[in-house]
This record gives C-alpha cells, structure tokens and sequence, in this order.
C-alpha cells in the first residue's frame, strides 16, 4: 500500500488505472469503514481510502480537536485489506487557502442533522466534491449509518453531473446493537452499555410501524419519551420516506427512522429502514 500525503504524488500514482473506487474517513477507522473497503475492492481495480479529518464539517463548540485520530494503526488495517493507497493530506495541502467557495445544497440539508449542526452538510459536500476532483474515481462508497450524508452525497453527484456511482453498505453493529462509530470511543462503561438503547427504540418503532400503526407523529414522540426516561437527550428522531427524507405518508412502502441523541456528552446517530408490505 502507498501511503500518499500530496495531490501530485497522489494523481502520479492513479495515472492510467481504468477503475478507481473511493473510500472517503475520517479515520480512526472501524469494521463499519472496512465493510466498504472489502466492497470496494470487489468491484475496482485500485482502492484509495482517504483519511482526513475535515474542519468544514466541525462547529465551533464540536470535538473537531478531541477526534480520535489513528494514523498509523488504521494504515495497518488498510494494508492488511490490500487496499492499494491510502490518501492522508494535511489541511495545508487541501485547504492551502481559505476556502471561500462552498458547495450550497438544498434545503433538505438543514433539517434533522443540518437542523442541529449547521452548515455540517455544507462541509461535508464540500470536502467529498474535492476528494472527487482530486481523485477522479469511478466508484464512491459511503455507509448508510450517515443516512443523511449519503442521501445528499447521491444528490450532489446527480445534480452536479458527476461521473461517479454512489454505492452504499449497511450498518455494522455491535453484538449488542450499538452502530459502530468513531464517537463510542467517548463513552465511559455505563453509558456505552446504555448505549445500545438508541438501537433497541428505534427497532420498537419499527416493529410496531410493521404492525400496521401509522400515526407516525405519536410514535416519533413515544419514542422521545423512552429515551429522555432513560436519561438521554434527544435531537430528533422522525420518520420519513426512505427515498425523499421528507416525513413518511401512511401509504408510503420504504421508510427510514433517523435518530440523535446525546447520552452525557456524546452524540450518537443511528437509523433503521422499514420496508412495509
Ligand atoms: O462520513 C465521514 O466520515 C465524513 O463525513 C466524510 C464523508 C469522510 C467527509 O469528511
């Protein structure tokens, strides 16, 4: 594996390779980042996974300075995949500048996450488009624990013309539910044990939306109440139509739950699909 650290060592080494496929982190990576890295490659010639932990996409009050960062026991992971270059810039090199021009996405980026970090869509557009002017792959894949952020990435790539296919993969979980994510690592013991309830209410949600129930306002709230019992605090958590991201209908067939909610200081993030027959 290369590790490549600039942008002309970077397109140097992909000169000629016919199919590239992205893996864009943040790092500190997991079995979550590497379910996409063994899907990538399965279908490219050449893996790059970039590790960049981006400052557009942090608040000032966020943990932007605190993100676990794991250079070198996450090249050991890539390199023991085969993944073929591993893109770590520093901000020098991606923002040699202020960065003045920013991607400007609809509004369905200010809800739900954007509601509660804004600008973060913002960000992170923005830091993927460059990835992809830079890297110019063929494939892109993004995991569908950031449901959100994949929507709009998919948006981004249709309206902006771009050459790319957006490929997804599922959730990795822990054997107790809990969505793997760089941020457990900020829970102490008790709170990591509690932390698989945000999985366990969504998937009552679930079940009972399977069960035919579709006043869905009520079972968002019911939902919240669980939760903030149990002691958290809850951002939101909503039920929505699986394709739009706008709040389900009854009749809708796919839905997505999407929830955040803050136990002590972490914030998790967590969503289930719900296809109804
Ligand atoms: O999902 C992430 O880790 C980040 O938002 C991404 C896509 C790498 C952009 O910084």
């Amino acid at each position: 594996m290369k590790v490549i650290s600039t942008i002309s060592e970077l397109r140097t080494a992909l000169k000629g390779i016919n199919k590239i496929a992205l893996v864009p982190t943040m790092g500190n990576l997991h079995e979550g980042h590497l379910a996409l890295v063994r899907k990538a490659k399965k279908c490219a010639d050449c893996v790059v996974v970039s590790i960049y932990v981006n400052p557009l996409q942090f608040l000032p009050n966020e943990d932007f300075n605190q993100y676990p960062r794991t250079l070198s026991e996450d090249c050991k992971l890539l390199q023991n995949l085969d993944v073929d270059i591993a893109f770590v810039p520093d901000d020098k090199i991606l923002f040699p500048v202020k960065q003045k021009i920013l991607v400007l996405l609809p509004p369905v980026a200010d809800q739900f996450e954007g509601k509660f970090r804004p600008g973060f869509f913002r960000g992170v557009a923005t830091i993927v488009l460059k990835l992809f002017n830079i890297i110019q792959p063929d494939i892109a894949l993004f995991g569908k624990k950031d449901y959100q952020q994949l929507h709009i990435i998919r948006l981004m790539v249709q309206q902006l013309d771009l050459p790319i296919e957006i490929l997804d993969e599922e959730i990795i979980r822990a054997s107790d539910g809990l969505a793997l994510s760089s941020r457990n690592r900020y829970l102490n013991d008790i709170q990591r044990i509690e932390a698989c309830h945000l999985y366990q209410t969504l998937n009552t949600v679930k079940t009972d939306i399977q069960a035919g129930q579709n006043r869905f306002a009520s079972l968002e709230e019911n939902a919240v109440r669980v939760l903030k019992t149990r002691g958290w605090s809850v951002d939101y958590i909503a039920v929505l139509n699986q394709v739009s991201l706008i709040p389900a209908h009854p009749e809708d067939k796919a839905l997505v739950v999407l929830a955040a909610a803050r136990i002590g200081q972490t914030r998790l993030i967590d969503n289930i699909e719900i296809l109804k027959s």
